[in-house]
């Protein structure tokens, strides 16, 4: 499973890293915001630190024009080094801008995706991820599992390189069915995977085994103690 982090909160990240799966970190101006005051670059460049140089980074621009969205993938280019992932809607002008960029030899998500052809737009384009948005489509009563199995199946037939990360969850049932109709990756907030852990059934399942050792060999034992 190719997992990115969808969140921009530092603490998350760092207490993520080392349980769940993670490719790279995807944020755009909603995360940022709800993170509060935070310095654009500074904020970036902790998180850049947090993941590593391997890891992806995904940022957003804000431009609407081709001209401006060139200008700021740059600048991010410049300051967030080459695994600086340039997230660029799926509007004509970011269709334009997406060109550019791949010309460039910048790596593009392209982003704001409701609809087949807008992410087939978006393959043609070059993008090296499209960005789905699932739980958003649903509630415009959009299938997101039919435009996902479409994509990909349009994408595997067209060899585009571009992959397909689901993105915008607001359940595991979600991240699951999107995976299942053949997402490549998927990017959560880290505490929506956590969730999956979260069943009572599973901690009662772990607190009767200890019951059941501290029956067999002793309260407050545990295996290495039985090696002396
Ligand atoms: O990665 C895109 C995603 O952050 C959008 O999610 O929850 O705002 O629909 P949401």
């Amino acid at each position: 499973m190719e997992c990115f982090f969808d969140t921009a909160n530092i603490p998350e990240i760092e207490k993520s890293l080392s349980m769940y799966p993670c490719l790279g970190v995807t944020t755009n101006p909603s995360i940022l915001k709800s993170e509060g005051s935070v310095d654009f670059f500074p904020h970036l460049l902790q998180i850049r630190q947090l993941i590593g140089n391997q890891r992806s980074l995904h940022v957003q621009l804000i431009a609407q024009d081709c001209q401006g969205m060139l200008a700021e993938a740059a600048v991010l280019h410049e300051t967030l080094g080459q695994r600086v992932f340039v997230k660029v809607p799926v509007t004509e002008q970011g269709l334009r801008a997406m060109r550019h960029l791949k010309n460039g030899g910048y790596n593009v998500t392209a982003t704001a995706i409701y609809g087949k052809m807008q992410g087939l737009l978006a393959l043609e384009a070059g993008a090296d991820y499209i960005a789905p948005y699932c739980n958003r489509m649903q509630n415009m009563d959009v299938d997101p599992w039919d435009v996902i199995a479409c994509l990909r199946q349009l994408g595997d037939e067209g060899q585009y390189p571009g992959r397909i990360l689901a993105a915008s969850f607001k359940n595991v049932g979600q991240i699951m069915a999107a995976l299942e109709h053949g997402a490549h990756a998927i990017t959560v907030p880290p505490a929506m995977l956590r969730s999956a852990l979260g069943l009572p059934a599973i901690q009662r399942a772990v607190d009767d085994f200890t019951a059941d050792w501290e029956d067999t060999f002793g309260a407050g034992t545990n295996i290495t103690d039985l090696l002396r």
